[in-house]
């Protein structure tokens, strides 16, 4: 038999497979037993927390990247300004057997107004987030993992606040538990606090920030 054949062959029931496989019902797998991390890769050797997960439980209109830029506006985030990208993207290892993948979206704080508020947040600073969904072949939990942090303004060139990951972490979680809604989308959230995922102090995160070790989980109802 010609090889290629011979590939398509043996592929075949496995493709009809993963088809098939059902979403799995977890909140999220942690990326570190699949060869994962949960620092993302910020270009330089170092990487920043992913603070906040969004649970592979919550509604899963949430979980698209139009659902998760809406549930962003619905606690005060928006798109990059004007669609200007300031900075790289960063890359993520979630273990779900893709290997280090970049961010699929970047929001960031839009200080009232989600047309031009980002723009502000642009000039001085805020919060931001970065999204990567666990959505490979190993774990397709559709949690989105979120690397959460509080920037300086431009003068400062954009660098992380002191404190930056957990604050930023906090001021998120705050707005977001409890009910909000934007676009005619009602949202319910609740919160729980994670230890063990990420370590305590600074070792290999970006500018040297260390971090309280809190991941928080966001489960996120639809209720409408
Ligand atoms: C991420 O995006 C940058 C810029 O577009 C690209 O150079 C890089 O190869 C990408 N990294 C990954 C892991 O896909
Ligand atoms: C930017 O940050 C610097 C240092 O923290 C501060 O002196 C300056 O007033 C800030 N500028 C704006 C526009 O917030
Ligand atoms: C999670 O931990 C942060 C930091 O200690 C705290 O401010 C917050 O209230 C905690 N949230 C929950 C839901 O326990």
């Amino acid at each position: 038999m010609h090889s290629l054949t011979r590939f398509l062959l043996a592929a075949a029931p496995t493709i009809a497979l993963a088809i098939h496989i059902p979403r799995q019902g977890v909140d999220f797998v942690d990326p570190r037993i699949d060869g994962g991390s949960m620092l993302d890769d910020a270009g330089n050797g170092l990487g920043e927390p992913l603070n906040v997960i969004i649970s592979g439980l919550s509604s899963s209109p949430v979980l698209t990247s139009e659902g998760i830029v809406n549930y962003a506006k619905a606690i005060g985030f928006s798109e990059e300004c004007l669609g200007i990208h300031l900075g790289d993207p960063q890359s993520a290892n979630l273990g779900d057997g893709r290997g280090p993948v970049n961010q699929t979206i970047e929001l960031r704080q839009d200080y009232g107004d989600p047309d031009l508020g980002t723009c502000l947040e642009s000039l001085i600073g805020g919060n931001h987030f970065r999204v990567f969904p666990q959505t490979g072949p190993l774990h397709p939990t559709n949690a989105l993992f979120l690397a959460v942090s509080q920037e300086e303004n431009v003068s400062q060139s954009h660098t992380i606040s002191p404190d930056g990951y957990n604050v930023g972490r906090n001021l998120l979680v705050s707005n977001a538990i409890g009910d909000t809604s934007f676009g005619g989308v009602n949202y319910h959230t609740e919160a729980q606090n994670l230890t063990g995922l990420l370590a305590v102090g600074s070792g290999g995160v970006n500018h040297d920030i260390a971090l309280d070790g809190i991941v928080t989980l966001l489960t996120v109802t639809i209720t409408n």
